[in-house]
């Protein structure tokens, strides 16, 4: 039963707290706005009233221009596993540009190769191409499928973000009313979006009712294993499983949409953690290093169409910055560097994510208010550095899929993602979504400093829930 909430004292309150407490970026705020659509270019980071700006970042924390000091669980957009500016890959990016290299942008050379076999190797890909964002590649698997099998439709489930590009952007954000997953943008071709059906995340019952309605005119199933921005949770062995099996019955090519898993869970691939390869599999985030990088990668039957061999059907030629060589020179160093002490890094991420949750559930506790944190592992995934407080009204709800953490009449999503986030930044911690992940910089004292946070915020949000 959801009860009536009210934020809207609150939130004056603390918007002019934070205003007191961050004038620099308050007053950049103002000005960013003049020339950027709400005064910057990805929504997530345009934090209501205003976002922190920073001017450094090392390690666990990053430095505002008001000088704060702040406990950051963003981590570059899900990106450093290793923290902030690690000098692993600084080290390795001064020497070159010391040496002469890395912005000769627009060839070829003997680094794309070894990233090329290396991100092969660790996932079982036969070819890949670069290219420079998760929605471009996301984007270009599609094509690939849709050329590959000659068919139109694409299935897709609620709450997955594959990207700002064409079929990816219906089924997002969870609409309340009887058609909870709507188109999100103007601007569509209706056709296209037509041909884009969404099923339910972790849901095998109505997968398989989907392909028996669209199997046959279907050209993918795309799916991220680890679901992100949707609500961070695993997905199942079963349903994982049930995919691959209803695409080899019907014809339909497997996406993994690893953009976020990649890289995070193991050096390498999540979806062989489930026993299952993916036809075509997209990588982007933990992979570049804190670099652009992005690939699609896959069975070579279905890459050759993008290349002279398989006729150049689908128009996938790159990108002026495809390839970089200093982001190809930031992939190499961290994917080398995360296979070389995946037996120490993995293990302790999920060591510092489940002691995370746990005392983040444990500091709303103490003040009488119930959290559950999403992250949490599975059978098939044993260990994991997400960490995102849900605020739902039942204890016993179950939260194993996006519509369960994003319909506000199960979990207080309003509370989650600007309530709590305005109330943290008061306590110069950066969470985006209430949390974020976890990275080897992180330590116990950091993990404890945030729990103290959160127990004084949720001291102060009590009167209002
Ligand atoms: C699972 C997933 N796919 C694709 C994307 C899009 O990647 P990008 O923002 O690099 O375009 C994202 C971005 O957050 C993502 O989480």
């Amino acid at each position: 039963m959801t009860k009536p909430r009210d934020y809207t004292k609150l939130m004056s309150e603390l918007s002019a707290e934070y205003a007191q407490h961050s004038p620099q970026s308050a007053a950049l705020n103002q000005r960013a706005k003049e020339r950027m659509l709400d005064g910057g270019s990805h929504s997530l980071r345009l934090i209501k009233p205003f976002p922190p700006r920073m001017v450094s970042a090392r390690g666990a924390y990053i430095t505002d221009e008001d000088g704060h000091r702040l406990l950051d669980f963003w981590q570059g957009h899900y990106t450093n596993v290793l923290g902030h500016n690690p000098a692993v890959i600084t080290d390795a990016l001064a020497r070159a540009f010391a040496d002469g290299f890395g912005l000769q942008a627009g060839f070829t050379d003997r680094l794309q190769i070894e990233v090329a076999e290396l991100i092969c190797q660790r996932t079982g890909a036969e070819r890949l191409r670069f290219t420079t964002s998760g929605a471009l590649a996301t984007m270009n698997a599609i094509l690939l499928a849709r050329a590959f099998t000659g068919r139109e439709m694409v299935i897709k489930v609620g709450g997955g973000w594959h990207g700002g590009q064409p079929w990816a952007l219906k089924g997002v954000y969870f609409a309340n009313g009887a058609e909870p997953w709507l188109v999100e943008t103007l601007g569509l071709p209706v056709a296209l979006t037509n041909q884009v059906v969404v099923s339910r995340y972790n849901d095998c019952e109505m997968l398989r009712d989907y392909f028996r309605q669209y199997g046959d005119r279907a050209a993918c199933f795309i799916v991220e294993p680890f679901m992100g921005s949707g609500g961070f949770m695993p997905a199942t062995g079963e349903f994982i499983r049930t995919a691959r099996a209803l695409c080899d019955q019907y014809g339909v090519v497997m996406i993994l949409d690893e953009v976020i898993s990649g890289f995070r869970f193991r050096a390498g691939d999540l979806g062989s953690t489930f026993g299952i390869q993916p036809d075509l599999a997209t990588f982007a985030k933990v992979l570049g290093g804190g670099m652009p990088v992005a690939a699609v990668a896959g069975r070579a039957e279905i890459m050759r169409l993008c290349g002279r061999e398989g006729g150049s059907k689908v128009r996938f030629p790159g990108g002026t910055y495809s390839g970089h060589p200093a982001s190809m020179l930031a992939a190499k160093t961290l994917i080398t560097y995360l296979i070389a002490h995946e037996a120490e890094i993995y293990p302790r991420l999920a060591e510092l994510g489940a002691r995370t949750r746990q005392t983040v559930e444990a500091a709303f506790a103490a003040e009488g208010i119930f959290v559950r944190c999403t992250g949490y592992t599975n059978e098939v995934v044993r260990g994991n550095s997400f960490v995102v407080p849900q605020f739902p009204y039942d204890e016993k709800q179950p939260l194993a899929s996006p519509d369960e953490v994003n319909d506000p009449a199960i979990c207080d999503a309003e509370l989650r993602d600007h309530v709590f986030q305005v109330a943290m930044l008061l306590e110069d911690t950066h969470v985006v979504h209430g949390g974020g992940s976890l990275s080897i910089a992180h330590t116990e004292a950091d993990i404890a400093a945030f729990g103290e946070a959160c127990q004084r915020v949720a001291r102060r949000l009590k009167p209002y829930l």
